[in-house]
C-alpha cells in the first residue's frame, strides 16, 4: 500500500538521534509517544529507518507487538540475531571469542542460540561486535516498548540493553542508540523510572500526527468524482483522532454509494467519517458495557486516578465501594483484595488493562477514558 512519506520530519529525527551533544541525555534513547492508529509504525518503517540508514547508521527493529504471544525478551533478542545472521564475519569472530577455533558457520558449531539473556554471549558483546564490523552506529529501534516490561524476560532485556548502551558508547565503539515508541504515555513513563534499566532518563518526546500536508496527499488521490476540500478533510481528520484509517474506511463507503451526485459527495463523505468514529467508539465500549458491576467499578476508578493508579490502597478500595453502590445499589457484593484482584485479571483477559511484571496497571487504550467520560460513566467516581 502506498503511504505519505514524512521525509522531513524523518531526516530531523534521524539527525538528533545519531548527533550526541555533551549536554544531552539523548545517548540513553529517545521516546516517542502516540495514540495507536495514529502512524507510529508506519513511520518507523517507511520514513524513519532509510534515514537512519542514510546517516550512516545499522539499524535493528523489533516489534513487541507483531505477535502479541511472544515473550518480548525474546523478540528482543531474536531482532539482535537476525541481524547477526547476515554478518558472518561476526558471527565467526563471536564464535572464536566463545572458544570454538574452527568455525564452521554453515556446518552449525556455532548456534545463534547461544546470543543473548544469561546465554554465552551477552546482548552486550553481540552489539558491540556487529557494530565494529558494520564501522556503524547501532541504533535499535523498540516498537511499542511498553510490552518489554510485563514479562521477566522483557525486564531483563532492558537491563541488558542498558550494559550494551553504555558499552557501546564508550569511546572504543561507534555508538547505540535506542529508539522506543508506544502508545501510552503513563507506560512509557514506567519505563524511564529505574536508574539501572536503559531507558533510564530518556526524553519522552510527543510524536507529531499527521498534518495537513498528509490530508492534501490523501484528497490529491481520492477519485469519489468530487473534490474534497482538504482544509475541511483536515477538520474531519482532526475529529477521527488523527487515524488515517477512519477517512480511508469512508471514502471506502462513499465508493459504493452508486449514484450520488457531485455536489452531494462532501457532505456524504463528512458523515461517512462520523459514522466510522461511531463505529470505532462503540467497537471499544462493546466489552466494557459487558463488565460485571465489579469489573466496571475497578475500570472507571482506574480510568480516573491513571498513573496514581492504586489498586489495593485502603483509599482506593473506599473509591471502589463508592463506585460499586453507586452503579449497582441492589447489590450485596462486598468490595474486598481478592475480588479486586479477580476483577484486575479478568479486565486484563479482556485486553482492557495492561498490567506490568510489578504489578502496575494502566488501562490498555488511554483513549478508552475519554470515551467513558463522554458516556458518563466516570461521575461516580470520588475525588482522590
Ligand atoms: N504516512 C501514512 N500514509 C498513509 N497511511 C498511513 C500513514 N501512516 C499510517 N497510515 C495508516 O494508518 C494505519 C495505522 O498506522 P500504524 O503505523 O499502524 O499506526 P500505529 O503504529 O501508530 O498504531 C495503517 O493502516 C496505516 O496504513
Ligand atoms: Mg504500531
Amino acid at each position: 500500500m502506498e503511504v505519505f512519506k514524512r521525509e522531513a520530519l524523518a531526516t530531523e529525527l534521524a539527525t538528533k538521534i545519531l548527533t550526541v551533544s555533551p549536554t544531552s541525555a539523548s545517548s540513553s534513547g529517545l521516546f516517542l509517544a502516540a495514540p495507536r492508529r495514529t502512524g507510529k509504525s508506519t513511520f518507523l518503517r517507511e520514513d524513519l529507518r532509510p534515514a537512519l540508514e542514510n546517516l550512516g547508521a545499522l539499524v535493528v527493529y523489533a516489534d513487541l507487538w507483531e505477535d502479541r504471544r511472544a515473550d518480548p525478551g525474546e523478540v528482543i533478542v531474536g531482532a539482535v540475531r537476525a541481524e547477526l545472521a547476515s554478518h558472518e564475519g561476526v558471527i565467526k569472530r563471536l564464535a572464536r571469542s566463545a572458544g570454538m577455533e574452527k568455525v564452521a558457520v554453515g556446518g552449525m558449531s556455532f548456534s545463534l542460540d547461544r546470543v543473548g539473556l544469561g546465554e554465552g554471549i551477552s546482548l552486550s558483546a553481540a552489539l558491540a561486535a556487529l557494530s565494529d564490523d558494520a564501522g556503524k552506529p547501532i541504533v535499535l529501534v523498540i516498537d511499542e516498548a511498553q510490552q518489554a516490561i510485563v514479562s521477566e524476560k522483557g525486564n531483563d532485556a532492558l537491563f541488558a540493553l542498558k550494559a550494551a548502551r553504555d558499552e557501546l558508547n564508550s569511546s572504543r565503539h561507534k555508538g547505540l542508540r535506542i529508539v522506543a515508541t508506544g502508545s501510552n504515555r503513563d507506560k512509557l513513563a514506567m519505563l524511564r523510572n529505574s536508574r539501572d534499566q536503559a531507558f533510564y532518563g530518556a526524553p519522552l518526546v510527543n510524536f507529531p500526527a499527521l498534518d495537513m500536508a498528509y490530508v492534501q496527499w490523501f484528497c490529491d488521490r481520492l477519485d469519489l468524482g468530487a473534490k474534497l476540500d482538504p482544509a475541511e478533510v483536515f477538520e474531519l481528520f482532526k475529529r477521527a483522532a488523527f487515524r488515517p484509517e477512519l477517512l480511508g474506511a469512508a471514502a471506502d463507503a462513499l465508493r459504493f454509494e452508486f449514484g450520488l451526485p457531485a455536489g452531494d459527495i462532501p457532505a456524504r463523505f463528512a458523515a461517512a467519517v462520523e459514522e466510522q468514529i461511531a463505529v470505532s467508539n462503540t467497537e471499544q465500549m462493546r466489552v466494557v458495557h459487558s463488565l460485571t458491576p465489579l469489573q466496571s467499578t475497578v475500570l472507571r476508578v482506574m480510568a480516573v486516578r491513571g498513573s496514581n493508579y492504586a489498586p489495593f490502597e485502603a483509599a482506593t478500595m473506599e473509591a471502589y465501594d463508592a463506585v460499586l453502590k453507586a452503579i449497582d445499589p441492589g447489590a450485596d457484593a462486598r468490595v474486598d483484595v481478592s475480588n479486586v484482584q479477580q476483577a484486575l485479571s479478568a479486565l486484563q483477559d479482556k485486553a482492557l488493562v495492561w498490567r506490568a511484571a510489578r504489578g502496575v496497571y494502566a488501562l490498555e487504550e488511554t483513549g478508552l477514558a475519554s470515551l467513558m467520560q463522554q458516556e458518563g460513566m466516570l461521575k461516580p467516581v470520588p475525588a482522590a
